[in-house]
């Protein structure tokens, strides 16, 4: 058995070659395309990125306007796909609506399944990236019994996914620029990570030629659990719990322990600290001041948090620092955002990533099934014992 590397959680391997996100670990950088997510967080905006990550270079005026006009215009969900949602509890949770219908969309675009074809490939990544937050959005109305809502013309992707969440048939919502500067951020913020687990999982699924809908649904699948882009939903659970700032020493006797989590603190990769935090702070205090929510309590339970865990030396000599999604959890609670939508949003907002590292994957002449090996630790060969000889 020594022919393999044993390394369980890839620690120490590199699954792929790619030219979309570099994450520098130990400085606490992150680029996409090779530009500083700090710029693009500030200068750009979320459709510019999807452009950047998936082409390569960020667009002309003329491409963003086609591009831009092109995701837009497809947003729209066929009628059909409404029936799926109404298949689904009403109480179930929006990642298992968005599973189940961005898996479906596989039998909805019979024109863009042909993965040899990169016309194809392209309508397929043009038509995820737009239906994505129709999709959230309806999982969300759904759950709370409104009716489906559609996308309106004029505004921008965060401004639309705003809308598409709140506006209902007697009152249209107003879009706060503040808070779709705010969701566009996020949106930005949780673009792409290079080869974290739903993309490697897109990847896997991806490599034995599976069409990119049913690649994504995988991503989806992936990204739901409470280690990976489940944990935004879980900082707001472990806030709750802690209930009052004077339950925050106990709670931290039990992270010492090891009896849960510290969530929204820790990162694979980022051992210094989290670019995307960083950011995702100061936005928090934009939205909080928008809002005069900078004295609601769960906020300054939060901060109480930070501050001891950036000064106990459990912390510190882990290199666990708070990442991006101890703010972005605040910042969609603020808006006014369900605590169970918080992971379909990074969904919503990794699609891009996932479709990049998918058409990536599939235009390398060279792709290979992604097919690991193991180190057998089960039992030896054995003789079959019918039932009745059985002790
Ligand atoms: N709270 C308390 N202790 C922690 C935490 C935490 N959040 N994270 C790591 N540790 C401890 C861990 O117990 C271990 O201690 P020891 O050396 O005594 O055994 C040490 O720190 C090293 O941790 P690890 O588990 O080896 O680190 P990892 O790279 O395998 O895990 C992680 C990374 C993100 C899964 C983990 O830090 C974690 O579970 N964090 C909380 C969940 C979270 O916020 N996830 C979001 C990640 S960012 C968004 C995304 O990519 O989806």
């Amino acid at each position: 058995t020594g022919m393999f590397t044993f390394d369980p959680g890839f620690l120490a391997t590199a699954s792929c070659e790619s030219k979309i996100t570099f994450i520098d670990g130990d400085e606490g950088k992150l680029y996409y395309r090779g530009y500083p997510i700090e710029q693009l967080a500030e200068n750009s905006d979320y459709l510019e990125v999807c452009y950047l990550l998936m082409n390569g270079e960020l667009p002309t005026a003329e491409q963003k306007k086609t591009f831009d006009g092109l995701i837009l215009r497809h947003d729209m969900l066929h009628d059909q796909i409404f029936s799926i949602f109404k298949g689904f509890r009403r109480d179930a949770h929006p990642m298992a609506v968005m599973v189940g219908v961005v898996g479906a969309l596989s039998a909805f675009y019979h024109d863009s399944l042909d993965i040899n074809n990169p016309r194809h490939r392209e309508i397929a990544s043009h038509r995820l990236i737009a239906k994505i937050p129709t999709i959230a959005a309806q999982a969300y109305r759904y759950n709370k019994g409104l009716p489906f809502s559609y996308p309106k013309a004029g505004l921008s992707y965060a401004e639309n996914f705003l809308h598409m969440m709140f506006s209902t048939p007697v009152e249209e919502y107003k879009v706060n620029p503040v808070l779709a500067r705010a969701m566009d951020r996020i949106f930005t913020l949780h673009a792409d990570h290079e080869q974290n687990a739903s993309t490697s999982t897109v990847r896997l699924a991806g490599s034995s030629g599976a069409n990119p809908f049913a690649c994504i649904a995988a991503g989806i699948a992936c990204l739901w659990g409470p280690s990976h882009g489940g944990a935004n939903e879980a900082v707001l659970k472990m806030l709750d719990e802690i209930g009052d700032v004077e339950n925050v020493p106990a709670f931290m006797e039990g992270v010492k322990n090891k009896t849960h989590k510290l969530m929204g603190f820790g990162h694979r990769v980022y051992k210094n600290m989290d670019p995307r935090a960083d950011i995702m702070r100061s936005t928090c205090y934009e939205v909080l001041n928008e809002l005069g929510l900078h004295n609601d309590p769960q906020f300054k339970l939060a901060m109480a948090l930070e501050k001891i865990a950036l000064e106990d030396p459990y912390f510190v000599e882990r290199k666990l620092y708070p990442n991006v999604d101890f703010y972005s959890g605040i910042v969609l609670s603020a808006i006014g955002i369900p605590v169970s939508m918080f992971t379909p949003i990074f969904a919503l907002a990794r699609t891009v990533g996932w479709i990049s590292h998918w058409a990536e994957m599939i235009s390398d002449p060279g792709m290979k099934i992604g097919r690991p090996r193991q180190l057998y630790t089960g039992a030896p060969r054995r003789d079959y014992v019918p039932v009745t000889e059985r002790k």
